[in-house]
């Protein structure tokens, strides 16, 4: 397959793209504008054509999308704290950017998968949400995304594009900003750098490795059926505070690197997705949260290259911003 991947520079979209190259021998061609978060590097040594362009601005749509015969849209702003302080780009990248990636698509009539969260559903106390749960975001990086989905459903129904969402749970693994819960977590430790934990540490996340994710999306992509949402959730629920116990355990760094801080406005208390859905197209999560964990720790121990030019450059005055204190 010829696929367009937006947002391929990012985590999960770098991630994708080596899974399809290294199991499916696909065509590339990666769209990016190269936010903070988005780098050039995480797809050195794959066999890609790589565009640098916004997917708000048509014309590097219409260039990148010519001859592909499916998109995939990873490309959004990913950080609910960053949402919170500063909405404006998250409005504009998730409406106005999925909006004219959908009108290209539909011009051409290329297959179209929407990557999403299961941050759209909002909290849940108890059991899990499935693909009909209504939407309820918390934050504006939520909403913007759940506006984003509603947006794909319409281009399927009014125009009958073939469209398909995926909503992932938390992801964690290889390649992520370090301004997310785990890798954030990972650094500090090995920094000797102490450990903010937002209000009581008893929020859950249902953590996903992101490899099973990247194969999920591809499965979705395959075997979905156009119209339809999917839940890709991963295989365990974890409080934060224990995600932090494991990770000081891991590093062999100590407890009393541990500092409560203030709570996230509107902080969810936690996500839980169902997945029966996806596992019925034959989709199964292969990596539990112990053994993802214990080689995300290794793969940020072994890859100072990859996190030391973003942790001395412009993430140094994100974190002073954001949690008030410089990096050690
Ligand atoms: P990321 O922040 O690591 O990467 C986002 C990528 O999108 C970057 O390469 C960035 O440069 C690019 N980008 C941002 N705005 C753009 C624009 N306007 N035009 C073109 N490119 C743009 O994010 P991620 O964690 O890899 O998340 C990827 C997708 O998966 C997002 O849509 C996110 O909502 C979704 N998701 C993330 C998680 C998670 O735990 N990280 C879980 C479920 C779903
Ligand atoms: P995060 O990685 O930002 O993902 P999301 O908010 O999309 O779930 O946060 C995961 C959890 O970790 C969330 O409950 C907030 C919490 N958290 C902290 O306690 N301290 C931190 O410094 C960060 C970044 C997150």
């Amino acid at each position: 397959m010829r696929l367009l991947v937006c947002g391929g520079a990012g985590f999960i979209g770098s991630n994708f793209v080596r899974v399809r190259l290294r199991d499916h021998g696909d065509d590339v061609v990666v769209l990016d504008k190269l936010t903070y978060a988005g780098r050039r590097e995480n797809l050195d040594g794959l066999d890609v054509e790589f565009i640098h362009g916004a997917i708000e601005d048509p014309g590097a749509v219409a260039t990148a999308m010519d001859g592909a015969d499916a998109v995939v849209n990873f490309a959004a702003e990913t950080h609910v704290d960053r949402s919170i302080a500063e909405p404006d780009a998250f409005v504009r990248t998730h409406a106005l950017g999925t909006y004219t990636l959908l009108e290209a698509a539909r011009e051409r009539a290329v297959r179209y998968l929407q990557v999403s969260t299961d941050e759209v559903y909002g909290s849940i106390d108890e059991g899990s949400f499935t693909e009909s749960s209504p939407l309820a975001p918390s934050s504006p990086y939520s909403a913007t995304k759940a506006g984003a989905d509603l947006v794909v459903s319409s281009y399927f129904h009014t125009f009958g594009l073939e469209t398909v969402i995926c909503r992932g749970s938390n992801n964690y693994g290889p390649y992520q900003y370090p301004e997310k819960l785990i890798p954030l977590m990972v650094l500090n430790a090995l920094h000797g750098d102490p450990l903010p934990v937002y209000g009581d540490g008893m929020q859950v996340r249902n953590w996903l490795f992101v490899e099973d994710f990247a194969r999920g999306i591809g499965h979705v992509l395959e075997h979905g059926t156009p119209g339809e949402a999917y839940n890709v959730g991963g295989p365990d629920e974890c409080p934060n505070i224990d995600v932090v116990r494991r990770i000081l355990a891991l590093t062999g760094a100590g407890e009393d690197l541990i500092e409560y801080v203030t709570d996230r406005p509107g902080h969810d208390r936690r996500y839980s997705l169902g997945s029966e859905k996806v596992r019925a197209l034959g989709w199964e999560a292969r990596v539990r949260f112990e053994e993802g964990l214990e080689r995300t720790v290794v793969w940020y121990r072994d890859n100072p290259a990859w996190w030391e030019p973003i942790r001395s450059g412009d993430y140094r005055a994100y974190y002073e911003r954001q949690y008030g204190r410089s990096l050690g």
